[in-house]
């Protein structure tokens, strides 16, 4: 934990984060039980927007978030909080619908499909980070690519209005997570942008993908 955080106050969420770390490796074991070729056919349906490129969502207008190539335990959390409703996707609740239609072992097999065979692997930054990315990389890593063991999603290469959207989602309580509703809301709107900036910029990142295999 560095200084910075400690000054800031920031170290409260970030013990709530190591006591869920615990939770956060259960996940990932089940996650490894995920059977990918099976999940590739469970993530027919997926392709409609996560394999369209350039595809927004509207109300408010953000790009459909880069699922290839993220963490399997991040993705099985999203899709349970969105079959819960405990993550509430606009009015319309199109992921909402799309997750209740998923069974466990459907979301554990699309989580490993999506997650691939090889994680990301962290190779540092590139280039000279704004100064609040020092916050976010005890999770997210510097680069984007989250440490694993801290629940934490991977960044790098996502689209920068998505991350912008989900970080005013956290700020205004649309979003509920303790930790990241945490550090975004004492997050000001320019650090909000430069570091969605930041992170979307990183490479290796997130890919979407065609259900020709195309990568984009
Ligand atoms: C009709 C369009 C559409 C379809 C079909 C769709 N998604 Fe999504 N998905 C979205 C949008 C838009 C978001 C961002 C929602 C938000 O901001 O919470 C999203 C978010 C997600 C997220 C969260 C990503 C993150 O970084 O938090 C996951 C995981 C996901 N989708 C998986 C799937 C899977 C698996 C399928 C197929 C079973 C699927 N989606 C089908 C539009 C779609
Ligand atoms: C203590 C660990 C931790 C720190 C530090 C942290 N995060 Fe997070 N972050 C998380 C976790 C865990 C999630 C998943 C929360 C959820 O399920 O909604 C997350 C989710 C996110 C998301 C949503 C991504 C998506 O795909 O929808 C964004 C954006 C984000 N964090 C940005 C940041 C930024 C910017 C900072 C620094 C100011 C930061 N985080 C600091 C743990 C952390």
């Amino acid at each position: 934990m560095s200084l910075k955080m400690v000054r800031s106050g920031l170290w409260a969420p970030l013990v709530v984060a190591l006591a869920l770390s615990t939770l956060a490796s259960a996940a990932a074991a089940q996650a490894a039980a995920g059977d990918a070729v099976r999940g590739a056919k469970v993530a027919y349906t997926c392709y409609g927007c996560h394999g369209i490129p350039d595809y927004r969502n509207t109300y408010p207008t953000y790009h459909v978030p880069k699922i290839f190539g993220q963490r399997a335990d991040y993705i099985i959390a999203a899709l349970g909080e969105y079959k819960a409703g405990t993550r509430q996707h606009g009015r319309n609740g199109t992921m909402n619908a799309q997750a209740a239609s998923l069974s466990d072992k459907d979301i554990a097999d699309v989580a490993a499909f999506f997650a691939g065979a090889t994680p990301l692997k962290g190779d540092g930054a590139t280039g000279t980070p704004p100064a609040i990315v020092a916050t976010c990389a005890a999770c997210h890593g510097p680069d984007g690519v989250a440490i694993a063991g801290t629940g934490a999603p991977n960044l790098a290469g996502q689209h920068a209005d998505y991350l912008v959207n989900s970080l005013h989602g956290y700020q205004k309580g649309t979003r509920q997570n303790a930790i990241m509703q945490g550090f975004a809301g004492q997050l000001k709107e320019e650090d909000v942008q430069a570091a969605a900036k930041w992170f979307a910029a990183q490479s290796p990142g997130l890919w979407a993908q065609k259900a020709s295999g195309a990568k984009y």
